[in-house]
């Protein structure tokens, strides 16, 4: 059955590039004869029936706007069958026959289930800047947030080196390690400590022990947000304790991560996925995330995507270590 009239949101954390989506999705689906109603606040705005109908001029000017002009928010309630029952009822009220939900890991999980639950056609667009959803080689926001962590770590780098000081600088990812380790190796710093490496065995003891430090003046040394890495201040308490020779200082980058004007990249990948949500639907694909492998867009099931743990790429520990001596 060809849909006539769609929804779109995003949900949890914003990522720079969503406005990008946004627009793609609902200029392709009202060039394909469909009619777009915007939901705010993600699930949450769903259930508080917060939907607006848009027209293309709803997304003008849009598109090099940082965070996302429909909100977002984390919904504890779409996790309950109750809340979830709301949800569709309410998408019935609106004639919505489908959803394009934009988002990440808890978005995507939030959408398997109630697709398989409601038998309802949803299409996921990978939006976060952590890149840890499995099937796509790139999420959007990433790009962004991994050039604001550069520009970032470059300006550490001038009081770093000013103080011969060994900085810690936490980035956000959630438990995975790609902003950190592509954030080292593009700022041009010593290591990166992050989970998925710190399982196996102590970063900091082998950075340390292999003469880290040695001819240069200052280093910085990218964290991984997580519980397993220590974060940031974990690792710099341990220095103290265990290297008090090291004049050390955190930097916690936080929130500056997710915001911003996306690159282009951000915004050429958003719209190429936004636009591919749309031909995903009237290809009758449903509980699917689009995703980017090899530069060709790509239908990843949603069981793909959340369930499987995205592996970084081992070479580039390899690149980092060799490029920092
Ligand atoms: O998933 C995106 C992300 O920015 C993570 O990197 C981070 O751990 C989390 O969201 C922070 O969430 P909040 O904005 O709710 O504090």
């Amino acid at each position: 059955m060809a849909v006539k009239c769609i929804g779109i949101l995003t949900s949890g954390g914003d990522a720079p590039g969503m406005n990008a989506a946004i627009r793609a999705v609902t200029r392709s689906a009202i060039y394909n004869g469909m009619k777009v109603k915007g939901i705010y606040r993600g699930y949450k705005g769903l259930l508080l029936d917060e939907i607006e109908e848009f027209k293309t001029q709803n997304v003008s000017n849009i598109i090099q706007r940082g965070g996302t002009i429909l909100k977002t928010a984390r919904c504890a309630e779409f996790k309950t069958p109750e809340g979830r029952k709301e949800a569709y009822e309410r998408l019935k009220e609106h004639g919505i026959e489908a959803l394009v939900a934009i988002g990440g890991d808890g978005t995507l999980t939030g959408a398997r289930i109630f697709a398989q639950e409601y038998d309802y056609p949803i299409v996921g667009l990978p939006g976060t800047i952590d890149n840890d959803l499995y099937g796509t080689d790139v999420t959007i926001g990433y790009d962004t947030a991994l050039n604001t962590i550069m520009e970032c770590v470059d300006k550490i780098r001038d009081t770093a080196t000013s103080h011969d000081r060994l900085f810690f600088i936490e980035v956000m990812g959630r438990d995975a390690g790609f902003l950190a380790l592509n954030g080292a190796i593009a700022s041009g710093a010593e290591a990166a400590i992050i989970p998925e490496i710190s399982l196996e065995k102590d970063q900091l003891a082998e950075m340390i022990e292999t003469g880290f430090r040695k001819s240069k003046n200052s280093s910085i040394v990218l964290v991984a947000e997580s519980e397993v890495t220590g974060g940031a201040m974990g690792v710099a308490e341990r220095v103290k304790k265990e290297y008090p020779q090291f004049d050390v200082r955190v930097s916690i980058l936080g929130h500056l991560q997710r915001g911003g004007s996306p690159t282009a990249q951000d915004r050429i990948l958003a719209t190429r996925m936004g636009i591919a949500a749309i031909d995903a639907l009237l290809e009758d694909q449903r509980n699917v995330m689009i995703g980017i492998q090899n530069d060709q867009l790509v239908y990843v099931p949603f069981s793909k995507a959340i369930k499987n743990d995205k592996p970084i790429n081992r070479d580039l520990l390899d690149t980092l270590r060799i490029s920092s001596i």
